[in-house]
């Protein structure tokens, strides 16, 4: 941990509760955000079964202009959902991102490559890149950065795993990862930025937080925001992600710091995720 974030860390729960209460208060008087729901699809569906998806799920979507919808395809099917989506409200983003413009990164892409198809914006720290891909915490920094400055939407993933929250660290999980993920981000850019509560135990596992885990930690979150820019935490978008469904979407999304989903398994369905994201 470098040491200037050391004091910051070691500030207690108290105080992040005190900031929390008064996050609560602000938000009273703070514009309403705009609720977003987002679709890893992880690595499923060719370009074939994307367009299939896309036929029924623009076609029953109907009206929903107060919702963003976010699909976030493979690679492979960025092209040809950018087009099919071109006139419906739907935006695509990547699954991940290289933060360089370009080098000898053998596999990766970078945010030109995406920028030039008109990604929207790309997910980042999944947990399942953290584990399988070591991301650190530290390349986050600088990918979260870099999708800014190019005026991208990044989907930040934090969380922990089920032992982290058992042992009762889950609060120092996030923040060290928040602290570390956000670390490069610009003051004026922090309120772009979207945040995904996604703890590790409930993501592919039919166990979902309750709401009030969910609500907990979101809440936790904003608060960790605020500590560092009031105007930002009241604008960011804290979304859920782990075991969304259309049964449990509406009761999470109402809590009121939880600004909408990020859906895995569920979203690979267009009714479901069409469900889902009318419950926002
Ligand atoms: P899940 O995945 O909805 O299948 O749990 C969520 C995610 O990994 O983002």
């Amino acid at each position: 941990m470098p040491e200037d974030k050391a004091p910051q860390q070691r500030r207690g729960s108290a105080s992040l509760r005190s900031a929390s209460r008064e996050a609560a208060q602000e938000r009273r008087s703070a514009p309403q955000r705009r609720p977003l729901v987002a679709a890893n699809w992880k690595m499923h569906k060719t370009i074939a079964e994307a367009d299939q998806f896309l036929e029924r799920f623009i076609g029953s979507i109907g009206e929903l202009e107060a919702v963003d919808v976010v699909i976030c395809p493979p690679y492979t099917a960025l092209a040809a959902t950018i087009e099919r989506t071109r006139r419906s409200p739907v935006l695509i983003a990547a699954q991940n991102v290289h933060e360089s413009d370009s080098g000898a990164f053998t596999g990766e892409i970078s945010i030109p490559m995406l920028s030039e198809l008109g990604v929207a914006g790309a997910i980042i720290g999944h947990s399942e890149r953290r584990q399988h891909f070591a991301e650190s915490d530290q390349a986050l920094a600088r990918k979260l950065a870099a999708l800014l400055a190019a005026d991208l939407l990044p989907i930040l993933c934090v969380g922990e795993t089920e032992a982290q929250r058992d042992g009762g660290e889950t609060e120092s999980v996030l923040i060290t990862q928040l602290d570390a993920d956000l670390a490069e981000v610009p003051g004026a850019k922090l309120g772009q930025v979207v945040i995904a509560y996604e703890p590790i135990w409930a993501i592919g596992t039919g166990r979902t937080a309750t709401p009030e885990q969910a609500q907990e930690a979101s809440a936790l979150i904003r608060a960790r925001v605020a500590e560092r820019d009031r105007e930002a935490a009241a604008a960011i978008r804290v979304v859920y992600g782990g075991s969304v469904k259309p049964e449990n979407a509406a009761e999470l999304f109402d809590r009121p710091d939880i600004d909408g989903g990020l859906v895995g398994g569920a979203s690979l369905d267009p009714e479901d995720f069409v469900a889902i994201c009318r419950a926002a």
